[in-house]
């Protein structure tokens, strides 16, 4: 059942490529984006002013990836709420609002009331969900379905990619209808989509290295994230996975706030995950990175980096460098977190614990 690996985790990691792949499938046709189940009618995602995003979790992660992809291809503001932060308020919410209600299992409680609170404020609501049939995309006006297979382990692995990559459609999707960019565009941006699932692969086969660290590290007893845009929530989520699965105390910042207090943390030998962007990106993002990365390290820092192969800017200040291959800036969070994911799985495992049924967690919750 777990295909020959220790745990159902483990597995779930392995099959990320196919996930990614599977998340695109049949939604590229002739290089034009195409979303059946979008039936929200076009007229309707023409007057949308506002997106929010509710979530909870590593679902929540894929909506901060998913606010940095939309907002710079449709140019409307995506607000990204807790689901259970979002419905104890009372949010401005309208009928020219889109909520996108992400949720692997379709059944988180929270996200679920926040999206009824949304509708009944008159908001079309889009589902990005995993689970055929579940209460959450029942509910929503349209559903885009992950398709990344069943995910057994409680932490969630494979549908945080499939979450990010369906966020990316939709973006695009939305772009499209919207006319914020060409056929071209699309076609150009999409092209760059469907190489992922290769470079997925590329990251997965060179786990030795991460796991060989993890094991190193297996008696760590706080480990830090950084990163900046859109690998600050890849910085949460590496944070997220180590805190619920290895029982480590992580936390996960914006590299920028270091300065405004997390910096004060950092002592001699603590271990800090540092998520590099490229450096063919925008330029400012990646040497801002590198100061940080110079910053944590004078203090004593051990620095763990992921950074793009090619970038030999960074190797001075890393202690540690886990490469993953080139892509738009944007996509990287499909690379850069799985790192994180191999070495928060080997370094339970290795301290013995049950990587898959986390203590106090359940797989979905379906209580508020
Ligand atoms: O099923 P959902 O995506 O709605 O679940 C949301 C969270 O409970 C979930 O992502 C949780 O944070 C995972 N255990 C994280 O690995």
């Amino acid at each position: 059942q777990k295909g020959g690996y220790p745990s159902f985790m483990a597995k779930e990691i392995h099959e990320q490529a196919t996930a990614v792949a599977d998340t695109l499938l049949g939604r590229i046709v002739e290089g034009r984006l195409q979303l059946d189940e979008m039936s929200i009618d076009e007229a309707v995602l023409r007057t949308v002013d506002k997106i929010v995003v509710v979530a909870c979790g590593t679902a929540a992660n894929a909506g901060n990836v998913a606010k940095y992809a939309i907002e710079h291809w449709t140019r409307i503001p995506v607000e990204v709420e807790l689901a259970h932060e979002f419905r104890y308020r009372d949010p401005v919410v309208n009928e020219k609002t889109l909520v996108v209600a992400i949720s692997q299992s379709g059944e988180t409680m929270d996200t679920l009331m926040a999206m009824r609170h949304a509708k009944e404020q008159g908001a079309k609501v889009v589902a990005l969900c995993n689970t055929r049939g579940a209460t959450i995309p029942r509910e929503a006006d349209a559903a885009l379905y992950l398709h990344v297979g069943p995910e057994i382990a409680v932490a969630s692995t494979k549908a945080y990619l499939g979450q990010i990559t369906a966020s990316y459609l939709l973006g695009l999707y939305l772009a499209q209808v919207r006319g914020n960019l060409f056929a071209d565009e699309v076609a150009a941006i999409m092209a760059d989509l469907e190489q992922i699932p290769a470079h997925v692969q590329t990251v997965l086969d060179g786990s030795a290295q991460i796991e060989e660290l993890a094991r190193e590290m297996k008696d760590a007893t706080s480990v830090l994230f950084l990163g900046r845009h859109v690998g600050y929530p890849t910085a949460l989520e590496g944070a997220l996975k180590l805190k619920e699965i290895a029982y480590i105390h992580a936390e996960g910042f914006a590299a920028g706030e270091l300065k405004h207090g997390p910096i004060a943390l950092v002592e001699e030998g603590q271990p800090v995950f540092v998520i590099v962007p490229s450096p063919g990106g925008r330029d400012s993002l990646h040497s801002k990175v590198v100061s940080n990365i110079q910053e944590v390290r004078a203090r004593g820092a051990r620095t763990l980096v992921i950074a793009e192969e090619g970038d030999t800017v960074v190797e001075p200040y890393a202690d540690v460098i886990m490469r993953v291959p080139a892509t738009r800036t944007l996509f990287a969070p499909l690379l850069t977190v799985i790192p994180l994911q191999i070495f928060s799985c080997e370094l339970a495992t290795a301290k013995g614990l049950d990587v898959d049924q986390p203590r106090n967690l359940a797989k979905s919750v379906t209580v508020e």
